[in-house]
């Protein structure tokens, strides 16, 4: 119960991996607040843990809009106390050649993998517990590293996302706050729903070092280890949780 009864928050922990780390996380004793612009998967998430015996709120806004951010966090201040720390995990994924990238396509996807960052580290520290460490934690991608095509928007995002965490390690570590990211890879979720099919997830696994693809559960646990005091003195880092695919993918 490493977490007993910290108030956490996570953008998009509707599905996929942030329901992943929200699952986790209360398991572990932390008070969730599971944040998704879709408001019913968010409230099925919440039962879900509540039904094993879990703490946990739903919130449902557009997190990549600043006042519906601050009306999420202050509402969660309320339910839980002052926040121990923000998972900055929302994400809209779309795969295209950059000719094909519209303005609305690329709005949508800043406003929900960027701008909602910004918006979670401000939240934070308007809501956060100030007589304790901080922790913030990012989802960056493997793609921050490599060019692969057709991921024009998302890789921009998501090497921004891993810059940012730099910036804020520098900018927060000096009082208390540590600033993590994590890369993830690759773990099926629905955000890849039309995009990747199981047959290629199938071949995907024989390419990744450990020759199979991740689960949420991969994910969470590094995620949460980055959140504990184990990880302490560690500010700024980028854990890959990806079988090797950077190393050697
Ligand atoms: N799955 C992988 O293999 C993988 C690999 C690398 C990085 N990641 C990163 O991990 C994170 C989670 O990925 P996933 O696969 O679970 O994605 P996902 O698409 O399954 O989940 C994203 C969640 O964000 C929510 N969301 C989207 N826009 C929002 C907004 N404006 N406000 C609030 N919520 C919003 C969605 O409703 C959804 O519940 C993302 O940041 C992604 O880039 C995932």
């Amino acid at each position: 119960m490493r977490f007993a009864g910290q108030p956490i928050l996570i953008s998009g922990a509707g599905r996929g991996l942030g329901e992943g780390i929200a699952r986790h996380l209360a398991g572990e004793g932390a008070v969730v607040g599971v944040a998704d612009i879709n408001q019913a998967s968010a409230h099925a998430v919440v039962d879900a843990i509540r039904a094993n015996g879990g703490q946990a709120h739903a919130y449902g806004g557009d997190l990549g809009n600043r006042a519906e951010y601050f009306g999420v966090a202050e509402a969660f201040r309320y339910d839980a106390g002052p926040l121990r720390a923000v998972i900055n995990n929302a994400s809209v994924l779309v795969y295209e050649p950059i000719e094909a990238v519209t303005e609305e396509t690329l709005d949508r996807m800043l406003s929900a993998g960027l701008k909602s960052v910004f918006w979670g580290v401000q939240a934070f520290l308007a809501f956060r517990d100030e007589s304790a460490t901080g922790n913030i934690l990012n989802y960056s991608s493997p793609v921050a590293y490599r060019g692969r095509p057709n991921t024009g928007a998302y890789t921009t995002i998501k090497a921004g996302i891993a810059g940012l965490t730099k910036v804020l390690a520098g900018e927060l570590g000096p009082r208390g706050i540590r600033v993590n990211a994590i890369a993830p890879g690759s773990v099926p979720t629905p955000a890849t729903e039309g995009f990747v099919t199981a047959e290629q997830y199938e071949q995907r696994a024989k390419t990744i070092p450990l020759r199979r693809n991740g689960t949420p559960e991969d994910v969470a646990k590094a995620a949460a280890f980055l959140l504990s005091d184990e990880a302490a003195f560690i500010n700024g880092a980028m854990l890959a949780v990806d079988g090797g695919i950077i190393a050697a993918g």
